[in-house]
This record gives C-alpha cells, sequence and structure tokens, in this order.
C-alpha cells in the first residue's frame, strides 16, 4: 500500500474515533445522540457501526489532523477538506453531521457518509467525493463485517441505506449490506458472488425503491444469482417497517416471505397497470408469458402458468399455445424493443 494511501486510512480512523467520542461523551454531540434514540436506534448500534457526530466548526478536523502531522494534500486527497479559492484557505467537508464511517472490503475506514440532522440542512447525506481509496459504485455498506454471516446463512440481503442495515442488525438480520443511493453495479455483484449465490433484495417499497429493485434483480440475473425480493406495505422502508411493526415481523413475515424473482417481475409489471382494460390485461398477460418461458424449470414454469390462468380464467391449453405463438422471432424482436424501452426511459421519482 503506498504510503499515501495508509496515510489517508489513518486519518479516517483517527477522525472516525474522536466523531464517535464526541457522539457519545460530549455536550456537543448530545443533540445528535438525542436524535439516533429517538429515532430507535440504540446505544449498541451506535457502537458496533462506530456511528460519530462531526461538529460544526470550519476548520475542526483540519486543525485536529494539522496537528497529528498530517499534510492538508493528504486531507485534501482523502476527500475530508476542501479549499478556498478565494485565499487558498481549507475548511472541514462534514459539519454538523452524524458521521457513518464506510469500511472497504478490507475493513479499512476509506470514507464517510454524513447525514443532516434537520430537514433544511441539504443533502440529507453528504458522501465522502470519490478517491484513490473510496468509489460509491464498488462499496457496499456493512461489507466487511456482514461477511461471516452471509458465509454462514448462504445469503445475503441487499438494503438501499445505512439505516435499514443497522435497523437489521439489531433486528437479527445481520448478513445486510447496503448500496448507498447508487444503482447496483457489476462490481458490487463481484463482491456479493466472492460469498453467496443467493440475495434477497430488501428496497424501499416507494416507486424509487422497486424500480431499483427491478433493475438490480435484472444485472444479478445475468450471474445467475438465486434473487428474492422482499416487500413492504405502505411505501415504508426496511428501517421505517422495524420501528413500526417490529422485528419478529421483519424477519418473518418481510424477509421470510420474500418473493421469488419471477413472481416480483409479474408484481412489476402489472404496476399502474388496469386490468379491467382488455387492452393492458393482454399485453400483462403476453408479457408474464414470455417471462414464464424463459424459466428453465419445468415445474417453475407451469407453477405461473397455473397461477395466470387461474386468474385470468383461461385455459392452460391457450396460455401454451400464445406461449409458443409469441417465442416466434417478430414477436421476440418486439419484447426486446418494449424491454428496452422500459429500461431506458428516465423515470417520474414519485415516492
Ligand atoms: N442517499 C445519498 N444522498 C442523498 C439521499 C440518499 O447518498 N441525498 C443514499 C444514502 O446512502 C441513503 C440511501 O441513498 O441511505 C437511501 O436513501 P433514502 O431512502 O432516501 O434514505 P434512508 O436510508 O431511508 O435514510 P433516512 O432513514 O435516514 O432518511
Ligand atoms: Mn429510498
Ligand atoms: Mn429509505
Ligand atoms: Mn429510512
Ligand atoms: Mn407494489
Amino acid at each position: 500500500l503506498p504510503k499515501e494511501h495508509s496515510l489517508m486510512i489513518e486519518a479516517h480512523e483517527l477522525l472516525a474515533k474522536f466523531y464517535h467520542h464526541l457522539l457519545l461523551n460530549t455536550n456537543e454531540g448530545a443533540e445528535a445522540l438525542d436524535y439516533l434514540l429517538k429515532r430507535g436506534f440504540t446505544k449498541e448500534n451506535i457502537q458496533n457501526f462506530r456511528v460519530g457526530y462531526s461538529l460544526p466548526g470550519w476548520d475542526f478536523a483540519v486543525k485536529y489532523l494539522e496537528n497529528r502531522g498530517f499534510s492538508h494534500e493528504i486531507m485534501e486527497k482523502a476527500g475530508l477538506i476542501s479549499v478556498r479559492e478565494k485565499d487558498g484557505s481549507y475548511f472541514d467537508r462534514f459539519r454538523d453531521r452524524l458521521m457513518f464511517p464506510l469500511h472497504d472490503s478490507k475493513g479499512r475506514i476509506v470514507a464517510f457518509s454524513a447525514r443532516a440532522l434537520t430537514e433544511e440542512n441539504q443533502p440529507k447525506y453528504l458522501n465522502t467525493p470519490e478517491t484513490v481509496l473510496f468509489n460509491k459504485s464498488s462499496l457496499l455498506y456493512n461489507y466487511y463485517n456482514a461477511r461471516s454471516h452471509i458465509r454462514k446463512q448462504g445469503n445475503v440481503v441487499l438494503f438501499e441505506g445505512f439505516a435499514d442495515v443497522i435497523s437489521a442488525d439489531s433486528a437479527g438480520v445481520k448478513n445486510g449490506v447496503a448500496v448507498m443511493g447508487t444503482a447496483l453495479t457489476e462490481k458490487h455483484v463481484q463482491l456479493l458472488n466472492r460469498l453467496t449465490n443467493s440475495v434477497t433484495l430488501c428496497f424501499d417499497s416507494d416507486s424509487a425503491g422497486e424500480e431499483a429493485a427491478y433493475r438490480s434483480g435484472l444485472l444479478l440475473a445475468n450471474y445467475a444469482i438465486d434473487i428474492n425480493v422482499a416487500i413492504m406495505p405502505d411505501k415504508l422502508d426496511p428501517d421505517d417497517y422495524i420501528r413500526k411493526y417490529g422485528p419478529e415481523k421483519f424477519r418473518e413475515n418481510v424477509i421470510g416471505n420474500a418473493q421469488t424473482w419471477m413472481a416480483y417481475k409479474l408484481h412489476y409489471f402489472r404496476k399502474g397497470k388496469n386490468l379491467q382494460n382488455e387492452g393492458e390485461k393482454l399485453s400483462y398477460i403476453e408479457r408474464a408469458l414470455v417471462e414464464i418461458n424463459e424459466l428453465e424449470n419445468p415445474v417453475e414454469r407451469e407453477l405461473y402458468l397455473r397461477q395466470l390462468s387461474e386468474e385470468f380464467s383461461l385455459s392452460l391449453e391457450t396460455l401454451i399455445e400464445q406461449q409458443s405463438l409469441l417465442s416466434g422471432s417478430k414477436f421476440k424482436k418486439q419484447q426486446k424493443k418494449i424491454e428496452q424501452r422500459n429500461t431506458l426511459q428516465p423515470k417520474k421519482k414519485n415516492q
């Protein structure tokens, strides 16, 4: 490891330790601690995930690291401080925020994500920018700590955010990791693939989360990973759900009842469709038939065909006949177009 990199990591470790101390043991951190406890985090959560608090001042980290012999160059390269254009002086990137240390896959702190304590303070989460050590699209939150649990359970639960991972951990779901507001990437999948070939997607149940689950599933499916999708009612996110219904319901009704990837795709395709309308109904049925046709397992294929047959009062024979018509090349082309349209269209955010 180049000297520069180990210094950057050391700077993060030192700051993380101090932010953590500020949060737990000082008057300056009392309000932030109160916020976390009111949200339902426990002291144990805070300790396990080494959550901290950064002071409101402009140059706490600058001074703290200066005193320990770090150069401004290292601090800036690490993404911890920024430089003022007008006079070249330095200031802290993270001020008056909850600090979540981000560990790389070897367990070293390489970045922070910092949550605002009030709505007025935007953005809600402020992350370390891209650095030589940190790239959002190749780091999964809690990967290092969850590794042994993922291996043991033969499954990983993939969440959207920090709060979800932390709440789930205290609800006994310790094999959880999170992407950090980005799409799941090939690099993320490779990290997961080292540990397991079974992924449970547990994204927020708002429309952004449902989109993300669909896209993530498509990517995971390319790697022949076994996918299940957990769904919560009322557009809740996993953290909200656990606060509202408790850990047991979360483990049993959400994680334990996660749908198969096929069932989720069917749920996804009928979203926003009015199945009373003949045209929309037909297009849903066709879409479902194409998807079901791609299943390799004949038992699964029949299972979903039967469901479709019952739901729309159509005979299995009719469905199978339609399916073989649909697998003709002309139709495949058409489907591909639809697929592309579905994946490329920018989606309206509608939380
Ligand atoms: N995120 C981010 N920047 C933002 C908003 C979100 O980086 N401005 C990332 C964070 O990693 C966050 C995740 O996207 O954890 C999911 O976003 P969201 O669901 O909005 O946040 P929550 O995790 O639910 O956070 P909280 O419960 O604290 O509001
Ligand atoms: Mn969300
Ligand atoms: Mn959320
Ligand atoms: Mn949340
Ligand atoms: Mn839904």
